[in-house]
């Protein structure tokens, strides 16, 4: 079943009112509260003590199989407080849909009044996710519309908490989650972005985070990096937003070199990337995500590619592509260190795509798919794949709302210039 998204036309409207337009329509700003450093915990467990009453206060948790090891960090508030709980450890990967019908039966047989979501993007969409269908079970995800679909939640959750357990996916602090409608072939993303999903809390604590391995830094950071430079290239933002995102750039430019070289024994660095994805997260959700989350899912899934990579290894083709039509790219320069002065604009935009490329390349990130490693994809492999790329890519939601419309051949051409790294020119 398709997504509202990929209906012919909502897309004919959006090319009628145009990126700008529907702005006007959808323009607000909405963020969890956030608990920076190990006050976290208790100051959760605290509040839902005072708000609670002892024979309501029950917790469902939940992990995947990686992150089970964190729910102890919790646990202990969790006696402290009175807090009754259970442990949902079975999410899986990507999240099929099939997935959030477990975690809604045990919803349904416990009746917590706190979720707590404990992971990287795929536990934390899920806790949002079986919010949705265990207060609104005739929900349909495909028809949920962002704006003015009210959901009507917390008539049975009072607290939805995320406590991240990677540096940038920045779904602790947003109004999106990502599905996978395994019913479709191939499987495809299904997302879903709705106000009411916003975490109440987000707890942005070190301990949950400080022994991600290298790739895994790199690959959350660069998801975070895109979200802030997709986003604000894309023209959608709001002056709360713009500052935001600026924020999150030069605070990723700064740490995530180091928080992917020096990783634990760095806290400086890895905290700066916890807040920096937060902020990040919070310039996408706010605006729309670029189009290179939109390249990324298509690409990511057909190949199995991370989806920090794959969707950083096209930043810099967004850039070019979106120049054609909005100079938003110039405002980077200056986070990049490009001096400016007396440069026309086609020399300073091949400066910031180097200086781009070179930061990435600076954490072992390749620029081109044909040089990528992780994993190793042929050219003919590539190429024969090209058009279920290019069609994925198209019907994607951020496409919908890119400033420059996007369209088959468009997305096809940014995938042949990506192979061999070759910068937009059209
Ligand atoms: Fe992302």
């Amino acid at each position: 079943m398709s997504v509202w998204y990929e209906e012919q036309l909502v897309k004919d409207m959006m090319s009628i009112l145009g990126g700008k337009a529907i702005r006007g329509l959808a323009t607000s700003f909405a963020s969890s509260n956030i608990y920076i450093g190990k006050s976290g915990l208790l100051t959760m467990a605290k509040l839902i003590e005072a708000i609670i009453p002892e024979e309501e206060r029950r917790a469902l948790i939940f992990t995947d199989a990686f992150t089970k090891k964190f729910a102890k960090n919790v646990i202990q508030y969790c006696d402290f407080c009175k807090i009754k709980y259970e442990i949902f450890s079975d999410i899986e990967p990507e999240v099929p849909i099939k997935n959030i019908e477990d975690s809604v039966k045990i919803c349904e047989e416990f009746k917590p009044k706190v979720l707590i979501a404990i992971g990287g993007g795929s536990v934390m969409d899920a806790a949002k996710a079986t919010m949705i269908k265990y207060e609104n079970p005739d929900t349909n995800f495909n028809a949920l519309l962002p704006i003015g679909d009210p959901l009507g939640l917390r008539r049975k959750v009072r607290f939805l908490v995320a406590i991240p357990t990677t540096s940038g996916t920045g779904s602790e602090v947003t109004n999106a989650a990502v599905l996978t409608d395994t019913t479709r072939d191939p499987p495809k993303k299904l997302e879903i972005t709705n106000g009411e999903i916003v975490p109440d809390m987000a707890i942005l604590d070190t301990d949950f985070v400080e022994d991600m391995p290298p790739s895994l830094t790199r690959g959350s950071g660069l998801d975070a990096f895109s979200h802030a430079i997709g986003s604000y290239v894309s023209n959608w933002g709001n002056p709360i937003v713009d500052a935001i995102n600026i924020s999150a750039i030069k605070e990723i430019l700064k740490y995530l070199p180091r928080a992917y070289k020096y990783g634990k024994k760095d806290l400086e660095a890895r905290s700066h990337m916890q807040v920096a994805a937060a902020m990040a997260g919070l310039g996408f959700a706010n605006t729309i995500p670029g189009i290179d989350h939109s390249l990324g899912h298509s690409f990511g899934k057909i190949f199995g590619v991370h989806h920090g990579l794959a969707v950083g290894i096209f930043l810099p083709y967004v850039v070019g592509f979106q120049a054609k039509v909005t100079d938003r790219w110039m405002d980077l320069c200056p986070l990049f260190k490009i001096n400016t002065d007396g440069k026309n604009k086609e020399i300073l935009k091949n400066e910031l795509l180097k200086a781009l490329k070179n930061f990435m390349q600076s954490i072992d990130t390749p620029t081109a798919i044909k040089n990528l490693n992780e994993p190793v994809i042929s050219k003919e492999k590539y190429m024969k794949n090209i058009e279920v790329l290019a069609n994925y890519a198209d019907n994607d939601g951020p496409s919908l709302f890119s400033y420059r419309a996007l369209n088959f051949e468009l997305c096809k051409k940014i995938f042949e210039y990506a192979w061999d790294g070759k910068d937009i020119d059209f």
